[in-house]
């Protein structure tokens, strides 16, 4: 990945900066696509409590959510600043006020039916896919509360890259998949500008087969992701930030597979 010289830099931030999305003029005031349009993902919190009543819906958002054939295949570890620090050793990340560690589950479901062939990519698709759609309700669910969140896959050693570490801590039972953690709380100071998104024309296909995106459009979004870091983050590149991923990779791979493979016996050439 090369960088960016000054005018593409400039350049990027403009097309950060004119990006608007523009409800019909009939749906306008629909307040929940206007929600839908507003949503940031938020890093700076308010020493401000939820209420219990608050936090209480927004889980009810992901217990009423859609999943596969009603199977519910989800588990939500949720926290207080107190219980995060317990459990951590440490503040929940960016300093929200709670916290929900996201599980896909198939060990309950296997405590209820015996019907499940043991199919552990199939398990582990169908855990994760329902329990994500569960997170975004909460998502949302928390935003028309005005309440702000951010999902998060690394930061705080709670997603699916310390998927192992997570097993060990909270117990977790075989058959049950760390995701994410989505940390919740009122966001403090301005909201953040949206981050480039990539337009819907390189996004979807109507014809009959798949279409590649155009490769300017690809190049431009990559170009505004850099410029967005550079100006949002004085001690952090786009670069540094996939790399600090892009290192934790092969562990990451690694204890996944012993997570969803986990009759050794019988996957051995799955595991590394
Ligand atoms: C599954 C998932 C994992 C994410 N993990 C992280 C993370 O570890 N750290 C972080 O700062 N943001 C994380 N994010 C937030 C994304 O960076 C954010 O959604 C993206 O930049 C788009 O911004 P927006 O949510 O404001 O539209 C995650 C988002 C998702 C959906």
């Amino acid at each position: 990945m090369k960088s960016l010289n000054p005018i593409e830099f400039v350049k990027g931030l403009q097309g950060i900066l004119n990006a608007k999305v523009k409800l019909p003029a009939s749906l306008s005031d629909n307040p929940v696509l206007q929600l839908l349009i507003r949503r940031r993902s938020v890093r700076k919190f308010q020493q401000k409590d939820i209420p219990d009543d608050v936090f209480r819906i927004i889980l009810e958002a992901a217990r009423l959510a859609p999943s596969t054939v009603n199977l519910q295949t989800w588990k939500f570890g949720i926290f207080n600043q107190e219980s995060w620090q317990e459990t951590f050793e440490k503040p929940i990340p960016f300093k929200g006020n709670r916290a929900v560690i996201i599980l896909g589950d198939m060990h309950r479901i296997r405590r209820t039916m015996d019907e499940f062939p043991f199919k552990p990519l199939v398990e582990y698709t169908l855990s994760v896919i329902n329990a994500s759609i569960a997170a975004y309700a909460m998502n949302i669910a928390a935003e028309a509360c005005g309440v702000s969140s951010v999902m998060l896959s690394e930061t705080g050693k709670t997603g699916f890259y310390d998927a192992k570490y997570l097993k060990e801590k909270l117990g977790l039972p075989d058959g049950v998949y760390p995701v994410m953690t989505i940390v919740f709380g009122y966001a403090r100071g301005k909201m953040p500008v949206m981050p480039p998104k990539l337009p819907l024309k390189s996004i979807v296909f109507s014809g009959t087969s798949y279409e590649e995106a155009d490769e300017n459009i690809l190049r431009e979004w990559l170009e505004q992701m850099m410029a967005g870091y550079r100006a949002s983050f004085v001690t952090q590149s786009f670069k540094g930030k996939l790399n600090h991923y892009l290192k934790k990779v092969d562990q990451a791979e690694r204890n996944l597979s012993k997570l969803i493979f986990y009759r050794e016996e019988e996957f051995k050439d799955k595991i590394e």
